[in-house]
């Protein structure tokens, strides 16, 4: 409980007033591509993206059809679903929506999860790109930035995807990884029922790339994420 004597006072210095988001100064760097925590402008510029198209209109990966809404609730509800998300980070249940930019161009998202990170130290993860920008290797290229994250940065043990059993290309991406299958659960997708496929990676199996991740700005969110 804050007592009265607490509060901040007028002209007290800025390195003593808490940064509500320290976020703002986490990036990610591969060979090709930056990793940014989401913000307002790059977020209008995923909307449009996600609004080209993100997959062919006879499949769907997501288990929320989320790209079956019409244009303009699409580029609204898109902003709005990664701002929920950026509200609701606490420190014992967090999503960081890392924006994915090659030349500064937003081109997809990648997301982490941790809940009750400090005990559990397991993170998953979902993504998606336009699809003007699959099939170029970039999907594996984030999912291995925040893999790298999570595992040598953050104290992670485990990781968590999963992937409808028709959806190939997560699959490959997982398989490629060294993610194991961990079951499955059932999903009532458009009406129909569909299998999705659960998969776990430990920090020993990932199947470590040829390059090493820059990370920058890291240090002032570890509260934040509670990670070690
Ligand atoms: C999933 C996604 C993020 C992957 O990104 P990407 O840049 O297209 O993937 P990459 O190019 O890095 O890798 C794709 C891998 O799948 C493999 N692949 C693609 N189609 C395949 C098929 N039909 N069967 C087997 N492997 C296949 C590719 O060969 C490649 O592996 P390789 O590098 O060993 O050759 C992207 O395709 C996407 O956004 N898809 C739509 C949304 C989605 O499915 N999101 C995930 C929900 S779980």
């Amino acid at each position: 409980m804050r007592k009265p004597d607490d509060r901040l006072s007028v002209g007290q210095v800025d390195e003593q007033i808490p940064d509500p988001w320290p976020l703002r100064h986490l990036e990610l760097r591969t060979p090709r591509l930056s990793l940014r925590p989401d913000d307002d402008e790059g977020l209008r510029e995923l909307a449009v993206v996600g609004a080209r198209g993100v997959h062919p209109p006879e499949e769907m990966p997501f288990s929320i059809p989320w790209t079956d809404q019409p244009v303009d609730e699409l580029v609204r509800g898109t902003v709005q679903h990664f701002w929920s998300l950026r509200a609701a980070i606490k420190p014992e249940s967090w999503t960081v929506n890392f924006l994915i930019r090659r030349e500064g161009r937003v081109m997809g998202i990648q997301s982490v999860t941790g809940a009750d990170f400090a005990v559990t130290r397991e993170v998953s993860t979902g993504s998606w790109l336009g699809r003007e920008y699959q099939g170029q290797g970039f999907g594996t290229e984030m999912r291995t930035a925040v893999l790298l994250l999570a595992f040598d940065y953050l104290g992670a043990l485990t990781a968590r995807s999963a992937a409808f059993t028709d959806n190939p290309t997560s699959l490959a991406i997982s398989r490629k990884l060294g993610y194991r299958a961990d079951g499955c659960s059932i999903h009532a997708r458009r009406g129909a029922r569909a299998t999705e496929i659960r998969l776990l990676l430990t920090s020993e199996q990932l199947v470590r790339p040829q390059w090493t991740l820059d990370v920058a700005g890291l240090d002032g969110c570890r509260a934040q994420l509670r990670a070690g």
